[in-house]
């Protein structure tokens, strides 16, 4: 069935009770002719779980919490669905026999796994989990090759790129540019950056997201990792991937070619193009997102990014310059300083301190197997931990 235009594609979805997975069901629903979900995963939420078994009616469901698995068995019953439980669950989900394509959309290094293990199913994944990459990319693209799945991104930025390089010769490309709306603190008086509180750090200017990566966008820490992202997506290093704010987050990235033409995707900022376009990959057809409106007056500023606002980005860039266990660590020491945002025990500044100073203890190792990027994780985690009970950092 993989890739006939026309026909109706089976979508497991990892993921699927959070702000990207809702989205994908909304889509799916939307295009039944298209999509049909065959297997959902879910961390924690029961009660929204249950609702999507009885509404999608799937083959199989996951809940990772095995605790909370009694909040989904009626709806699962009644669904005529198989339910499993735990990190093994969430797997038989990710490698369903059934699924044409996996939508990896947990969030955080909670993905690593089910994407890995989709990847060396063969499976075609379309990627949100960016962490995966980041953490383990070239096990990823190891396990891509040898096993003959793909892997189309989420992302707006980029499925914009992948979209731009439709086409086109990679080495013929001069430049990725990458699209940052900047957040909700781009023209915050710097020294009020450090009082700002969790709730205005996730109110997002564009986009509705989950919690974790409004936190990144607010940081831009999510841009470096999309920087990252972009390099094992497309492989040119990172001297070569650039970021511009652009406020209206109409172009959602830009392709420099070797002549120094221009290339970029634009439209509505709306999550679902980006899922439809990496679930119906390579086919294109009508959807749920309206096209962009010309007929309105609209502005596009690019701005350069001030790296003193935004030292979140130049950390990322160095993770990826100094490779192997590097950008795990920088990822696994983000989530800690993001959560402990998120409890206030840490100040919006004290993100970017707490993961420079992780990275700056962490002398990288090779990444060989996964093994080494759990290890490297979890060092990450404890230092994190370890400076934030120190008070080096607030
Ligand atoms: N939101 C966006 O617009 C957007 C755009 C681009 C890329 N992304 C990327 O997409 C990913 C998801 O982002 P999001 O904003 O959708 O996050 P979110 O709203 O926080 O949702 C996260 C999802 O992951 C699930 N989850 C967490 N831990 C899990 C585990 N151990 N096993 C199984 N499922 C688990 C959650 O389940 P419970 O809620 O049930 O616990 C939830 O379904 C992230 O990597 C993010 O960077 C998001």
């Amino acid at each position: 069935m993989n890739g006939a235009a026309g026909a109706r594609r089976r979508v497991a979805v990892l993921g699927s009770t959070g702000s990207v997975g809702v989205q994908a069901l909304d889509l799916i629903e939307r295009l039944p002719d298209r999509f049909e979900v065959v297997a959902l995963a879910a961390g924690t939420n029961a009660d929204l779980l249950a609702r999507q078994v009885r509404r999608h009616r799937p083959r199989l469901a996951a809940i990772a919490d095995a605790g909370r698995a009694a909040g989904v068995a009626a709806a699962a019953r009644e669904a005529g669905c198989e339910l499993v439980t735990g990190g093994q669950g969430v797997l038989a989900v990710a490698g369903h026999p059934a699924a044409d394509v996996v939508l990896a959309a947990i969030v955080g290094s909670a993905g690593l796994g089910p994407t890995w293990h989709a990847l060396r199913q063969g499976k075609r994944v379309a990627l949100a989990n960016k962490e995966s990459l980041v953490m383990a990319g070239a096990l990823m693209r190891e396990a891509l090759e040898t096993h003959g799945g793909s892997l189309v991104p989420v992302d707006s930025e980029h499925s914009a790129l992948h979209q731009c390089l439709r086409g086109e010769r990679i080495e013929e490309v001069q430049r990725l540019i990458l699209t940052a709306s900047g957040g909700p603190f781009r023209t915050t008086p710097l020294d009020e950056l450090g009082a700002v509180t969790p709730e205005q750090a996730v109110r997002h200017p564009v986009w509705e997201m989950g919690r974790k990566i409004s936190i990144d966008s607010a940081t831009l820490m999510n841009k470096g990792l999309e920087v990252i992202e972009a390099h094992w997506l497309f492989g040119l290093p990172g001297e070569r991937i650039d970021v511009v704010l652009h406020p209206q987050s109409s172009v959602h990235s830009m392709v420099e070619m070797a002549d120094g033409s221009v290339i970029c995707q634009i439209g509505e900022p709306d999550m679902r193009a980006p899922i439809q376009y990496a679930l119906g990959h390579p086919d294109r057809f009508p959807g749920p997102v309206a096209p962009f409106d010309f007929s309105k007056a609209r502005t596009f500023e690019f701005l350069p990014v001030d790296r003193r606002r935004f030292p979140s980005l130049d950390l990322a860039y160095a993770a990826l310059r100094a490779g192997g266990t590097a950008p795990a660590v920088l990822n696994a020491a983000n989530e800690v300083a993001v959560q402990a945002f998120l409890d206030g025990r840490l100040g919006f500044l004290g993100i970017a301190a707490l993961v420079a100073e992780v990275l700056e203890r962490h002398r990288p190792g090779p990444v060989g197997s996964l093994e080494d990027v759990i290890t490297g994780d979890r060092t990450a985690r404890r230092e994190a931990e370890e400076i934030l009970s120190m008070k080096v950092v607030t």
